[in-house]
């Protein structure tokens, strides 16, 4: 079929194709460990709910302006006034269909044919994808294990060239749970307000951050080059509120704009009701979100723990996010399994656990593992993924634990 051809340069979502499988497997009523997921395993806090139960009840349940309603915009300003110090207005946000939304409007609104487009890898697939249905290119600049997948400046830095458009960060990172440092952060900052280029931050977690870091990204862009930096977030992580679909994103008023002219022609409003709910997410009580963040903090904590205990997987611990990075490649090399790609189907087939292969975030050799599901099937996860890794080692094909 003749499809357009921008069809052939982007692929079907790795992390959405992994719930599919689980999906198919546990309608077929196998056990199921899903650690594919990226969505927090907590309910939505009942008052996020009664809000929105609230407002079908009194019908508000009509379109709304297309960049979401005032009182929601001036949630999200005050929320990052409260907890970033800077002042946002409401024609500099919009609300959209989840961060992926908001990243996607702002590639539409920025990338053309011809730009490069910066960001570091292991990555998100989306942030790629998005740039190439832009029409764009992708330049990856690799974090590296090492060091934690620390996000560098330098590297990044050196792979500016005339064509660059903008600089894509996500931290904390999806999927290696690293952070970029404000230091750092400040100096792409420099590099590319003294160049014109837009920097765009890809902020879905940021409420997930474990140890008390620094990570006021926000302010150090706004400091330095305000008219050219993006903010793209949502409620989906910090809130427990994937299926919801609200994200947003604070720019400039004249790219806000743009946003709108895009999302005005495409979906339109986010649901009214949605919106009610993002408000009393984002107005009322944040205990929940620590709550959330000291339990994610355990399983970190117990995961990394149980899963490095054998030193064929070989972990950073990650500062934010609700993913596990293991390295798998030299455990796999001995077994003629080829990639993560094969290890994570004969998971998902022999012992029924879900995880995302890293060929998905152009990490060959590593493989995802979500946190975000409890304490009991984590464990469960865990043993069923090391019995498989025994398994392999009674068929001769790995050699013994060291
Ligand atoms: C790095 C990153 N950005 C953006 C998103 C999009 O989240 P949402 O559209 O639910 O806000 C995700 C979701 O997994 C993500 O991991």
């Amino acid at each position: 079929m003749n499809f357009a051809s921008r069809m052939s340069r982007v692929s079907v979502s790795p992390t959405l194709k992994v719930g599919a499988d689980a999906d198919r497997l546990r309608r077929a009523g196998v056990d199921v460990v899903d650690l594919g997921a990226g969505e927090p395993d907590f309910a939505t806090p009942e008052h996020v709910k009664q809000a929105a139960h609230d407002a079908i009840t009194a019908n508000f349940t009509k379109y709304t302006a297309s960049s979401g309603v005032i009182e929601l915009r001036n949630a999200v300003a005050q929320r990052y006034r409260l907890d970033h110090g800077v002042d946002i207005k409401a024609e500099e946000v919009i609300i959209t269909a989840g961060a992926k939304q908001a990243l996607y409007n702002t590639a539409m609104a920025l990338f053309e044919a011809g730009d490069e487009v910066i960001t570091h890898g292991p990555f998100w697939p989306s942030i790629g994808d998005q740039i190439k249905l832009a029409d764009a290119t992708p330049v990856i600049v690799q974090t590296h294990m090492e060091d934690g997948f620390c996000i560098k400046a330098a590297p990044i830095i050196e792979a500016i060239t005339p064509r660059t458009k903008a600089i894509i960060v996500n931290s904390p990172c999806n999927p290696t749970g690293a952070l970029i440092s404000e230091p750092e952060m400040a100096l792409i900052a420099d590099a590319a307000a003294a160049r014109g280029i837009w920097v765009i931050v890809d902020f879905t977690y940021e409420r997930l951050i474990y140890e008390a870091t620094p990570h006021n990204l926000i302010k150090v862009l706004f400091d330095r080059m305000r008219d050219r930096t993006v903010i793209c977030s949502g409620a989906s992580k910090a809130y427990a509120m994937t299926g919801w679909r609200c994200g947003w994103a604070v720019g400039p008023k004249a790219m806000i704009a743009q946003c709108n002219v895009i999302q005005g022609h495409a979906t339109s409003n986010i649901s009214s009701i949605t919106q009610r709910a993002a408000i009393a997410a984002l107005t009322g009580p944040q205990d929940g979100v620590t709550a959330m963040l000291d339990e994610y903090r355990k399983r970190r904590d117990a995961v990394h723990g149980w899963l490095t205990a054998d030193p064929r997987f070989v972990c950073v611990k990650p500062s934010g996010a609700f993913y596990l990075f293991p390295y798998v490649a030299d455990l796999l090399s001995p077994t003629g399994i080829r990639s993560t790609g094969e290890f994570a189907e004969l998971l998902l087939n022999e012992v029924a656990v879900a995880v995302t292969p890293g060929e998905g975030f152009d990490a060959p050799g590593y493989f995802r593992l979500s946190y975000a599901t409890s304490i009991e099937r984590l464990k469960e996860g865990c043993d069923r993924i090391k019995s498989f890794v025994e398994k392999l080692e009674s068929t001769g094909k790995l050699t013994a634990a060291r």
